[in-house]
């Protein structure tokens, strides 16, 4: 099998531009895809930040960045990633949209590129199955901010062959990254036990058991957590997360992965979190302040 040298990126969202970050800082040759140039600066400008931060506290050197930076190559054309050696996928959880681009890609790359899907919720023999490498398939599920956090579940699914697992387990090793093995099944290791902790969150706000920066300062102060839930979800996104509910919802009909009432609303508001400027917090303003939720 060809050493991996060239990676490529579907989608540059919150997760696709950190995974291009890690890729391009471990020294790959990275080629990024996503529909406009808009959303291709936003991701640029945000990886420059974080490389910068990298810089600024010594974990860098400003040589290297510059060097990981110039590695960034970005297109709109899903073709121009026909000579990867792996591509990941990171686009909107929909089934439809992540399958017409594995069918494109697959007519296109050579049959040792291994195609791997950074999915929150979705299986990944539903995406496979697709395909007509579905040997050559795995899951590589990344952390937000996947710059900083440290684990990538990396799935096998039922035609997955060894080879092809064993090489994307040290290609996540490669990029920095402490790899862990996940069955196929909805969700994986982590999001199978934090969405129903997030969505208990939320049920908690629409119950009235405290108030949102109550809640969030409880599971800190009193778990330990880095983030309380309610800013989690703020950062993680609430449209993402009501999307993963649904999708496990569907998969496992069960009620601890259904997505409240008041999730639905936020969403449906556009208040979809931080990157919209508001969800439970308003960050329009520094500290950010609490958001009115109609409660
Ligand atoms: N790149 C580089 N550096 C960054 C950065 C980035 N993207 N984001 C933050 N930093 C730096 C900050 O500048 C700061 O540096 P300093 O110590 O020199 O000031 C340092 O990292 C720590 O950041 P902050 O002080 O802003 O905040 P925290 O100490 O709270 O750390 C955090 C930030 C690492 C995000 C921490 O809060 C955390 O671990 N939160 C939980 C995140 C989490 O649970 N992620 C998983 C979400 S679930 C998921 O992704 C799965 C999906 O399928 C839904």
């Amino acid at each position: 099998m060809p050493e991996i040298k060239k990676v490529g990126v579907l989608g540059c969202g919150l997760m696709g531009g950190g995974i291009a970050q890690v890729s391009a800082a471990a020294g790959y040759d990275t080629m990024v895809r996503d529909v406009s140039q808009a959303v291709w600066d936003r991701a640029r400008a945000g990886i420059e930040k974080s490389l910068a931060k990298f810089v600024e506290k010594g974990k860098l050197q400003a040589a290297d960045r510059d060097a990981a930076l110039q590695r960034l190559h970005f297109t709109t054309a899903t073709a121009d990633l026909k000579s990867c050696d792996v591509v990941v996928e990171a686009v909107t959880e929909d089934l439809e949209l992540k399958n017409g681009l594995w069918k494109e890609l697959d007519g296109l790359c050579g049959p040792a590129t291994i195609f791997a899907s950074n999915t929150s919720s979705l299986t990944i023999a539903a995406m496979a199955a697709a395909t007509r490498r579905p040997d050559r398939f795995v899951g590589l599920h990344f952390f937000n901010p996947v710059p900083l956090m440290p684990l990538v579940e990396v799935v096998r699914t039922v035609t997955t062959s060894e080879d092809t697992f064993r090489r994307a387990f040290a290609f996540a090793r490669s990029l920095g990254k402490e790899p862990v093995a996940a069955k196929d099944s909805s969700g994986f290791i982590v999001n199978l036990l934090l969405v129903p902790y997030l969505l208990d969150a939320i049920r908690a706000v629409e119950h009235g058991v405290g108030s949102v920066p109550d809640i969030d300062k409880a599971m800190q102060l009193g778990c330990g957590y880095p983030m309380g839930p309610l800013t989690l979800l703020d950062f993680v996104g609430l449209d993402t997360t009501y999307r993963i509910a649904e999708i496990m919802f569907t998969e496992y009909r069960e009620t601890k992965y259904a997505p409240p009432p008041l999730l639905k609303r936020m969403v449906t508001a556009g208040m979809n979190g931080r990157k919209s400027g508001k969800g439970f917090y308003d960050y329009s303003v520094d500290p950010p302040r609490l958001s009115d939720l109609g409660l």
